[in-house]
């Protein structure tokens, strides 16, 4: 059977459906904040650790989504900030799965700006964080799979497979 032929749910009980895997959609995440003065630098644009927070915690939730249990975040890489985003402009954050191995996933998170005045909108943050399911006794716990459905998710999952193994290799380069 292909892997996104079903989304298991339908035919099996809820835990084992966990188990027979999740569509990226079933944690998709959007969330939309407005930049406050106390977010700003004294540009008046929002700081970068505010940004980072907002993306954490957009992409946190889709990994509770995904896992149902906690998660913690393990790494976070290519983050980038490309544009200012001005007080008063809202913030709005995009986050999915791209991929998931045994305990751990990869979460995309983009950020986009948008004038509230004349409606204008930006992509101006992009960046993969990985999370790890853990157990009450912060164990690493298993995930269920992630089942990319269309072609995009496909080469998203592939593209995120690729990155973890060259995360795996800094790792080890960076430890011997
Ligand atoms: C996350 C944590 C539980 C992982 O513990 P660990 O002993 O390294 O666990 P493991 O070696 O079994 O690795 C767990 C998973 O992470 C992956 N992993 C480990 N290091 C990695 C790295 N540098 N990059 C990508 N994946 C990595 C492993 O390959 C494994 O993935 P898999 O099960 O999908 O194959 C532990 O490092 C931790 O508690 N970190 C602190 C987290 C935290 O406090 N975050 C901030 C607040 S939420």
């Amino acid at each position: 059977m292909s892997p996104g032929a079903w989304s298991g749910s339908l035919f099996l009980g809820d835990e084992m459906a966990e188990f027979a895997g999740k569509h990226v959609q079933d944690s998709r995440v959007e969330m939309t904040e407005i930049v406050m003065p106390n977010d700003a630098n004294p540009l008046g644009t929002i700081f970068g650790g505010r940004v980072m927070q907002l993306m954490d915690i957009a992409a946190s939730i889709a990994g509770f989504r995904h896992a149902r249990c906690n998660v913690v975040t393990l790494s976070v890489d290519s983050l980038e900030f490309s544009r200012p985003i001005r007080v008063g402009d809202a913030v709005m954050l995009h986050a999915w799965l791209n991929w998931t191995g045994r305990t751990s996933m990869e979460v995309q998170v983009e950020v986009y700006s948008e004038d509230l005045i004349t409606g204008e909108r930006a992509r101006t943050s992009t960046a993969y964080f990985t999370f790890v399911a853990v157990d009450p006794q912060g164990q690493p716990r298993q995930v269920p799979p992630l089942l990319p459905l269309t072609v995009d998710e496909e080469r998203r999952y592939q593209q995120a497979a690729q990155r973890r193994a060259e995360r795996l290799q800094r790792k080890e380069r960076e430890e011997n």
